[in-house]
C-alpha cells in the first residue's frame, strides 16, 4: 500500500515537471515551451466592490467569478519588464480606479517570465502572455457577457506591446480587437520595427492613446497611437535626478503611470497642446493657442495626433493650461553629447525624420 502511494506521487511529479508550461535557458531565463498552459504562464487578480483585496483567478482553474456586472467597466492593468502584479501601472493607478464607482480592475502577473536581466527572452515571452491574455478575455466576453467597449487595457513598458499583441490575437481568432488601449511609454528595445505585427500600432484597438515619459532610454519616442502625449518632452521628468544615471531613467519610466494615475481626480488637468513632433516642438514651430488635448483617464477617444505639455516639478504634477516657461532644448539632459545634438541640429530637415525612428 505504502510502495503503491509512493509510486503513485512519484508518478504525479514526474507529470508536472513534464508538463511545467517553462523551462529554463542557459542563462537562466525562464523560456515558455510551445503549447505550455496558460494557468502556469499568466495570472490574474480581479479587485473591485464585491473583492477589494483581489480575486485570484488562478486558484479557481483562470474562472471568472459568478456575478459579473457585465455593464460595468473592466480595466486590465500590464506590467512590464521585472514587474509584476503590484509594481507599476498597478501600484500608482489601481488605487485610483478602485475609488472610481463601478470600475472593475484586472492586475495581471507573469514576473516569473520577465524577470531582470532577461530582456530579450522577455520580449520572446510576450508573446505567449498575449496570447493567453486574449484567451482570457474571450471567456470575459463570453461567459461573463462583458462587451468590448467597456473594456480598457493599460499597458506600461513592456506590458504596452502586450496589450497591442492581444488585440492582434483577439483580431486573428475573432474579427474583434480591443477598443481601448493605453500605451504608458511603451518600450523601445527590440520594438523599433516596421513589422506591426511585433509590437503596438493605432490599428490594435479603436483607440490607442500614449503618454511618453522616457523617449530616450525606456520608451519609444515615435508616435504609437491615435494620441500621443509628450509631457516634458518625454526626455525628462522633474526631480528624477542626473539624466546619466540609470535610476534616473527609471524614474522618468515610471512617471507615465503617475501621470495617468493622478489623471483620474486631478481637477487642474494635464493639457497638452498640439504640435507635429518632437523635433517641430524643439524648433519653436508650435505655441499654445487653439488645439489642446487632455493627457489620461479622460483623453477623449476623437483626440488625434502628438501634444506637449510641461509639468510641476513635484506631485501634484498637472498645471492645466499654464505653459509659461516651456522648455525647448534638450541639450545636457541626455546621454547625448551636445556635440552630438549640435551635428544634429546642422542636418536640418532630415533630422526631422530621424525623430521618426527613434
Ligand atoms: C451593474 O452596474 C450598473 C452600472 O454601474 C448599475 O447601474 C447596476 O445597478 C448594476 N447591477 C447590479 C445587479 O448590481
Amino acid at each position: 500500500m505504502r510502495a503503491t502511494c509512493f509510486i503513485l506521487a512519484l508518478a504525479y511529479l514526474l507529470l508536472q515537471l513534464v508538463n511545467r508550461a517553462t523551462a529554463f535557458d542557459h542563462q537562466g531565463c525562464r523560456v515558455v515551451k510551445p503549447h505550455g498552459r496558460c494557468s502556469s504562464i499568466l495570472n490574474y487578480h480581479l479587485y473591485n466592490k464585491a473583492f477589494p483585496s483581489g480575486y485570484d483567478l488562478a486558484r479557481r482553474g483562470l474562472i471568472w467569478p459568478e456575478g459579473l456586472n457585465a455593464s460595468q467597466h473592466f480595466v486590465i492593468l500590464i506590467h512590464g519588464y521585472n514587474g509584476n502584479m503590484d509594481r507599476s501601472p498597478n501600484a500608482e493607478i489601481r488605487p485610483e480606479l478602485l475609488k472610481v464607482p463601478n470600475v472593475n480592475v484586472v492586475s495581471l502577473e507573469f514576473g516569473a517570465l520577465v524577470p531582470d536581466p532577461c530582456y530579450v527572452q522577455s520580449v520572446e515571452n510576450a508573446r505567449p502572455v498575449s496570447i493567453c491574455l486574449a484567451r482570457q478575455v474571450r471567456k470575459l466576453l463570453g461567459k461573463a457577457k462583458v462587451s468590448l467597449e467597456l473594456l480598457h487595457v493599460i499597458g506600461y513598458g513592456l506590458g504596452a506591446h502586450i496589450a497591442g499583441l492581444a488585440s492582434q490575437q483577439l483580431q486573428a481568432e475573432t474579427n474583434l480587437r480591443f477598443a481601448h488601449i493605453t500605451a504608458l511609454d511603451p518600450a523601445k528595445p527590440l520594438y523599433l520595427t516596421k513589422d506591426l505585427s511585433a509590437r503596438l500600432d493605432p490599428s490594435d484597438a479603436d483607440f490607442v492613446d500614449v503618454i511618453h515619459t522616457d523617449v530616450f532610454m525606456h520608451g519609444i519616442l515615435q508616435p504609437l497611437g491615435h494620441v500621443d502625449f509628450y509631457p516634458n518632452m518625454g526626455v525628462t521628468q522633474p526631480s528624477c535626478g542626473p539624466s546619466q544615471n540609470i535610476e534616473t531613467h527609471q524614474c522618468y519610466h515610471k512617471r507615465s503611470a503617475e501621470y495617468y494615475a493622478e489623471s483620474i481626480f486631478s481637477k487642474t488637468g494635464f493639457w497638452g497642446f498640439y504640435c507635429t513632433e518632437l523635433y517641430a516642438f524643439l524648433h519653436n514651430e508650435c505655441q499654445p493657442n487653439t488645439r489642446y488635448e487632455l493627457l489620461g483617464y479622460y483623453t477623449r477617444s476623437k483626440a488625434r495626433g502628438a501634444y506637449f505639455l510641461a509639468t510641476n516639478q513635484e506631485y501634484p504634477f498637472a498645471r492645466g493650461f499654464n505653459f509659461d516657461n516651456l522648455d525647448r532644448t534638450i541639450r545636457g539632459k541626455t546621454y547625448m553629447t551636445d556635440g552630438f545634438i549640435n551635428k544634429i541640429s546642422e542636418m536640418g530637415e532630415s533630422a526631422r525624420n530621424l525623430t521618426k525612428y527613434i
